[in-house]
């Protein structure tokens, strides 16, 4: 008999780390190992993307307790120097995703997390439009697409019972509510949720929409969770996973 304990699963997104909240995080990710075996994050961990502010947050995550696995938002890449931000990420041993995945055991269970940022494209009742916008929404609207397909990708090339799909961007409109309508095509695309659906993703989490919800699913009925901070009012929160639920 195997171990039938949860695995529990911390997740947050969108701290927007700069100097006004500079601390506002740390006892609380300092105590995460007494209640979580992981924590992931789902993009815009900086303000700006700002080397400076990756600093601040290396200083938040820095030496806590558990695996911490990471993507990126589309905030920290504003300064164009994403690579740093992920090198400096890197260097304090947090593991960030993009187009890739990792495999976690924890209590013999073996846990999947495949992450990328996801775009923009919008939803079949509120599509994005590719011929308007600036030069950055067109980059992120054909983002969207082609990191559905990598998630798709990589998902699917799990083999662990319990796959976790990690995105900045959302792949439904049902944790988009109490966002404006006019402002879903720049929350995420349909793509992302099909590619979690067709993969058979146990839970998706995704930031990004501040004003959202926390709760929904996909269309294929795949449990999805907006974790971004001014959603959680919390600095994380926390999800039991069954992972007997997913063997076989
Ligand atoms: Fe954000
Ligand atoms: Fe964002």
């Amino acid at each position: 008999m195997g171990n039938t304990a949860p695995v529990r699963i911390a997740a947050t997104a969108d701290l927007h780390m700069r100097p006004a909240v500079a601390g506002r995080f740390r006892s609380d990710f300092l105590r995460l190992g007494t209640h979580a075996d992981m924590l992931l994050l789902a993009g815009d961990l900086t303000d700006s993307g700002t080397e400076y502010e990756a600093e601040l947050l290396c200083a938040e995550l820095v030496d806590i307790a558990v695996p911490v696995i990471a993507v990126l938002g589309n905030h920290d890449h504003d300064s164009g120097c994403a690579g740093l931000v992920i090198d400096m990420l890197t260097g304090i041993g947090v593991q960030v995703l993009d187009g890739d995945s990792t495999t976690r055991t924890v209590g013999g269970h073996r846990i999947g997390i495949a992450g990328v940022m996801g775009g923009t494209g919008g939803f079949p009742a509120h599509p994005g439009d590719p011929e308007n916008g600036t030069d950055e929404h067109r980059a992120l609207l054909r983002r969207g697409l082609i990191d559905a397909h990598r998630l798709h990708r990589v998902l699917s090339a799990l083999d662990t019972p319990t796959r976790i799909a990690l995105t900045h961007f959302s792949p439904t409109t049902e944790t988009l509510t109490g966002e404006p309508l006019s402002i879903y095509p720049g929350l995420g695309c349909v793509a992302l949720g099909e590619a979690i659906d067709t993969a058979s993703a146990t839970l998706a989490l995704h930031g990004h929409a501040h004003a959202g919800t926390e709760y929904g699913h996909t269309a294929g009925n795949v449990p999805v969770r907006n974790v971004s901070y001014p959603v959680l009012r919390r600095t994380y929160a926390l999800y039991d996973l069954d992972p007997t639920a997913f063997e076989h």
